[in-house]
């Protein structure tokens, strides 16, 4: 009886083996057969494996993603939830970027909404004011799909010919006479990277074991630990993140990733009672990217992290000590061995732990201490830099531009919050700015200019709590509010150090609510 059951078993588990074996080969069968049923009928074959428009375009797993949706919602193409994951992952290793094709890029897909973009004057006005630059640098193709997609904006919103930006001057003939040949040779469909990178692209299977990570959010603050990545089905992963914040906070949780294209690393992880997004780039030992509240993704940490078996430093924590003082440090990495060399002035009073991924130290620095970043060195590991300070010079409100939007109150979309912190800068002996990092502050708003006092904005657009967090008002026509209008305004972010009392200044708009959210901004 029991032997039969074990027979029984054993048999399953041989069967589960070949399957996973054959995963990955059912999958790209599965990928091109889904094409060939789903989109061929609008899509026109032609010959070998390709396909008409689908086939001459390279993007994300985001930009697949929006494709793909863009054909259910606008053409009425009729897929499953599950095949259309199929087809995202098929595409996105099949047509996929090399890893040097996102670079500059990556905080689209990382979704850090807060960015200024920094293009060109000509595709800012031409093709970055209604999305992200971002989502057109994330693409390759070549003249001809750019020209396809110029007139697929025009045809499907033929009002952006009227809307500013377009209105004073001739959009559709600049967009083809000037965009596509510059895109074309920009974002071309061939590039050497992308040979390259299909050549070299390592297996899921590298990134299985330990990575000791380190991040920082802001308004909460460092955080480090240890995530375990071990196999699931396919490119899939299971993940298990053990670690905590500087202020002790557990940062525990777990979930599952799944990789694109051998480096775009997405996992969907609970940490505590929060669901969490990871976007990053995993290559060669490292892991780099964002981690974000899946529900607010203007809370995130900024995350790296080292694979067990590569040496390496990641980060202390915190990466400033002031002269005269003794604090406690943490170095956070894999393959942490050796002693430290903080360089003179600094003294390591004691050791207080040691593992290979992480060194707590107890430091002194001297009152005479040469103010300014140094690097850290521990065995034959560096890269990392600490910065000692005795005076602040400057005090930058990061981010310097943010934009908060108005939320709930019966509504379905949640309030965005304001985050904010205060960053330090020092000048060293030769009077060269430097970045001390955040340091503790009080918080406030005031009215940006004369519109924002009139209006009562500092009233009605929300709250700056005591941690810089600011959370906006309610959704919806208030009546109490000149004309009705939103809790909308325009507010003066005030950092003042809680040391030393030293002020800065950045800017938040507080805005009506995002109805229109593609995962590409
Ligand atoms: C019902 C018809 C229809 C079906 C089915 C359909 N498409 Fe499309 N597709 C279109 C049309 C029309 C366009 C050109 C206009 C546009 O871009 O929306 C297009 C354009 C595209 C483009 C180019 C978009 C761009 O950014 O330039 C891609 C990529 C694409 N389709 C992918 C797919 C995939 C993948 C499938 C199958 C899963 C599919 N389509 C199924 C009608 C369809
Ligand atoms: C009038 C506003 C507007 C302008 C101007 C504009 N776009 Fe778009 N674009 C859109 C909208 C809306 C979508 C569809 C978004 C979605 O699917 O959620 C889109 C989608 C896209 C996509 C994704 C298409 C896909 O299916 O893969 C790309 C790439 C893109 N635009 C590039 C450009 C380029 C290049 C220009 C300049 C030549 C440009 N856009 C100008 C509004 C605009």
């Amino acid at each position: 009886m029991k032997t039969t059951r074990l027979r029984q078993r054993a048999g399953i588990l041989a069967l589960a083996m070949t399957s996973l074996m054959l995963a990955q080969a059912q999958a790209a069968q599965e990928g091109q057969a889904l094409l060939e049923s789903k989109c061929v009928g609008c899509h026109i074959p032609e010959g070998g494996d390709a396909i008409s428009r689908i086939s001459h375009q390279r993007k994300t797993p985001e930009g697949w993603l929006m494709s793909i949706a863009r054909m259910q919602l606008m053409h009425g193409l009729n897929i499953a939830d599950d095949e259309r994951r199929t087809l995202v992952k098929y595409l996105a290793d099949k047509q996929g970027l090399a890893p040097d094709e996102t670079e500059g890029v990556r905080y689209a897909m990382e979704r850090r909404l807060n960015t200024v973009e920094t293009f060109d004057e000509q595709l800012s006005q031409t093709c970055g004011r209604c999305h992200s630059g971002a989502r057109v640098a994330l693409q390759r193709r070549p003249a001809k799909e750019w020209e396809h997609l110029v007139h697929f904006h025009l045809g499907q919103w033929p009002s952006l010919e009227y809307q500013a930006q377009a209105r004073d001057r001739d959009w559709l003939d600049l967009a083809l006479a000037e965009m596509v040949p510059e895109l074309a040779k920009r974002y071309p469909l061939d590039s050497q990277a992308w040979s390259e990178w299909q050549k070299a692209r390592p297996e899921a299977k590298v990134l299985l074991g330990q990575w000791a990570f380190s991040g920082h959010m802001l308004a909460k603050g460092d955080v480090r630990g240890v995530m375990t990545v071990s196999a699931d089905t396919g490119d899939t992963f299971k993940v298990e993140v053990n670690g905590q914040y500087a202020d002790g906070t557990p940062f525990v949780g777990g979930g599952s990733a799944i990789l694109y294209n051998g480096y775009e690393w997405r996992g969907n992880v609970k940490i505590g009672d929060t669901r969490m997004r990871q976007v990053f780039a995993a290559l060669n030992g490292e892991m780099k990217g964002r981690m974000f509240d899946a529900e607010h993704d203007e809370r995130g940490l900024d995350f790296s992290a080292a694979q067990q078996g590569q040496a390496r430093l990641l980060a202390v924590q915190p990466a400033y000590v002031r002269a005269g003082s003794e604090v406690e440090l943490t170095l956070v990495g894999s393959g942490l061995q050796g002693s430290v060399q903080l360089g003179a002035g600094l003294e390591v009073v004691k050791v207080l732990e040691a593992t290979p991924t992480q060194v707590r130290l107890r430091v002194k620095a001297a009152a005479t201490a040469a103010p300014g970043r140094r690097s850290v060195v521990l065995g034959d590991l560096g890269g990392v830099d600490l910065a000692v300070y005795k005076d602040i010079a400057e005090v930058k409100v990061v981010p310097a531009f943010s934009i908060a939007r108005v939320g709930e109150n019966g509504g379905s979309t949640p309030k965005v919050q304001g985050r904010f912190e205060a960053e330090a800068w020092g000048r060293d002996d030769e009077g060269q700015p430097y970045r001390i990092g955040y340091l503790p502050a009080k918080w406030s708003v005031q009215p940006f200019d004369e519109r924002a006092r009139e209006d009562e904005d500092v009233k009605f657009a929300g709250q700056m709590q005591k941690d810089g967090v600011f959370v906006p008002g309610a959704a919806g026509p208030n009546p109490q509010r000149k004309m009705m209008t939103n809790n909308a305004g325009n507010l003066k972010v005030i950092a003042e150090l809680e040391e030393g009392g030293q002020k800065g200044e950045g800017q938040l708009i507080v805005t009506v609510q995002r109805w229109n959210n593609p995962p590409l901004p």
